[in-house]
C-alpha cells in the first residue's frame, strides 16, 4: 500500500523529531577540535543541566542509552559489590543483566510488571542491611516496557528513613523532559537518559548526571572502565570539548530542543504530557480495554500500555493499524510480546496528533475485529476539552 502524508511514529521513543530540530542538525559537519566547537559544547553541556534539574556535570556519550546505563555502573562501582534494583518491567531486566556482566551481586526485587518499585519496600531492605553492604539501589523511572512511573522523590524519602548510604541511581530514559524529575532535589547520584525520546532528538546519544557522592564514588570504584569513564570526559568538558570524536550534528540538535523546551517550559511540558495521558486513559476506558497499569499513582504520562483481550493477538492490531494507516505502535516486550501494544505520547506530540493516533487505535480495533467498545475517540476529546475549558479564563484575561 502507498502511504500519504507523514507517519505516525508513536512508539514510545525514538520519538518524532520537530522539523526545527531537524533543521538545526542540518549542518556541514564541523571541526571537533575549533574554537567554534568548543563554544557550542560549552553551551549544550551547561543548558542541559537545566532539564535534569541540576547544579552538577553531566556528561553526554555519543552511545544509546544502554552504554549510559554501564556508565553509571562502572564508574561507581567495584567488582562483587552488591545492589539493589526493582523488577518493574523488561527494561529492569535488561539493567539486570549488564550488572550481572560486570559481576554485581543484584537484589533482584520481584514485581508484576503492573507496579513501580514500592518506598516501603525499600525502605525495610535497606534497615535490614545494617552492615551497609548495599552498594548502589537502581531504578527504572519509566518503565517503557509497561507505561509505570517509580516515585523517585518518596523512594528517596526511603532511603533516608532507612538512614543508608547506598548510592541512587536512576534511569530516566523515557521519562526525562516529559514527566517532572530533579536530580538535585531527590539527591540522586547518577541519573542515566537518552537523545530520543522527552527530548526529542534522534537517537545516538545519551547522558549521566553525577551527584559529588557519585563523583567520589568515581575515585575509589575498581570496576574497569575506558570509553565511559567520567573523569576522561570531565577534564576536556570543562573546555567544552570530548575526549573523542563528539556526535557534533546531534549536538546542534540539542541546541534547538533545549530552547524549545525553554520556550515551552519544562513545567507546561510536564502538564502538557500528564494531559494527554490522561485523555488517552479514558479512550483506552471507554474501548473496554484494561491499562497495564495497576496503580493510578504511578501511570506513566509518557506511555499507556494496553492489554488486548485474552486471546487476541496485539500484534496482529499493530499490523494492522501500520498496514491500513501507517502508524506504528510500540510492541508488547518479552513477556508481555502480543498481549500487550503501547502508546507513545511523548516528545514532540500535541493534541491532534494525540486525536489521530487515537483515531488509528480504534478504527484498526474494528478492522482486526477486536472486541471494544466504540466511543473512546469521543472520551479522549471529552477529556482534552474539559482541561482545555479550565485555562480558558487565564487566557482572556491576558
Ligand atoms: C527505560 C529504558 N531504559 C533503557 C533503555 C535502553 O536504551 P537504548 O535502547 O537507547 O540503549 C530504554 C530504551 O527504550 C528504555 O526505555
Amino acid at each position: 500500500m502507498i502511504h500519504t502524508g507523514r507517519h505516525f511514529l508513536q512508539i514510545p521513543g525514538p520519538t518524532n523529531v520537530p522539523d526545527r530540530v531537524l533543521r538545526a542538525m542540518d549542518m556541514p559537519v564541523m571541526d571537533h577540535r575549533s574554537a567554534e566547537f568548543a563554544q557550542l559544547g560549552k553551551e549544550v553541556l551547561d543548558g542541559v543541566r537545566a532539564v535534569f534539574k541540576t547544579a552538577g556535570p553531566v556528561v553526554m556519550y555519543p552511545a544509546s542509552g544502554t552504554g549510559a546505563w554501564e556508565a553509571a555502573l562502572v564508574n561507581t562501582l567495584s567488582p562483587g559489590d552488591r545492589v539493589l534494583l526493582f523488577e518493574t518491567g523488561h527494561f529492569s531486566s535488561l539493567w539486570r543483566a549488564i550488572a550481572e556482566k560486570f559481576g554485581l551481586k543484584v537484589d533482584y526485587v520481584p514485581g508484576t510488571w503492573r507496579h513501580g518499585a514500592t518506598p516501603a519496600e525499600l525502605e525495610s531492605r535497606l534497615k535490614a542491611d545494617t552492615g551497609h553492604t548495599i552498594k548502589a539501589v537502581m531504578v527504572v523511572h519509566n518503565e517503557t516496557s509497561t507505561g509505570v512511573t517509580s516515585r523517585i522523590g518518596e523512594l528517596r524519602r526511603a532511603i533516608d528513613a532507612a538512614k543508608h548510604p547506598a548510592l541512587y541511581l536512576v534511569d530516566t530514559i523515557s521519562s526525562l523532559a516529559s514527566i517532572d524529575y530533579r536530580h538535585d532535589e531527590w539527591r540522586v547520584d547518577v541519573t542515566v537518559a537518552g537523545s530520543q525520546k522527552g527530548l526529542m532528538l534522534p537517537p545516538g546519544m545519551s547522558f549521566n548526571a553525577i551527584s559529588e557522592k557519585a563523583l567520589r564514588a568515581s575515585e575509589t570504584a575498581k570496576l574497569p572502565r575506558a570509553y565511559w569513564d567520567w573523569q576522561e570526559m570531565l577534564k576536556p568538558n570543562r573546555t567544552g570539548f570530548f575526549p573523542y570524536t563528539p556526535p557534533t550534528n546531534l549536538l546542534y540538535g540539542l541546541r534547538e530542543a533545549l530552547l524549545m523546551m525553554k520556550e515551552e517550559g519544562l513545567e507546561n511540558i510536564f502538564k502538557r504530557h500528564d494531559r494527554h495521558a490522561e485523555a488517552t486513559r479514558a479512550a483506552v476506558r471507554a474501548w473496554g480495554l484494561e491499562i497495564v497499569c495497576q496503580e493510578p499513582k504511578e501511570y506513566s504520562s509518557s506511555l499507556t500500555a494496553v492489554f488486548l483481550p485474552e486471546g487476541q493477538d496485539a500484534d496482529k492490531l499493530r499490523a494492522v493499524i501500520l498496514e491500513n494507516f501507517d502508524m506504528s505502535l510500540g510492541a508488547g516486550l518479552s513477556k508481555l510480546a502480543g498481549k500487550i501494544f503501547r502508546i507513545g505520547h511523548l516528545g514532540a506530540f500535541n493534541d491532534l496528533t494525540l486525536m489521530g493516533t487515537l483515531s488509528g487505535v480504534e478504527m484498526g480495533l474494528k478492522l482486526a475485529g477486536v472486541p471494544h467498545k466504540a466511543g473512546g475517540v469521543l472520551a479522549a476529546m471529552d477529556s482534552l476539552m474539559a482541561s482545555q475549558k479550565k485555562s480558558e479564563p487565564a487566557a482572556v484575561a491576558r
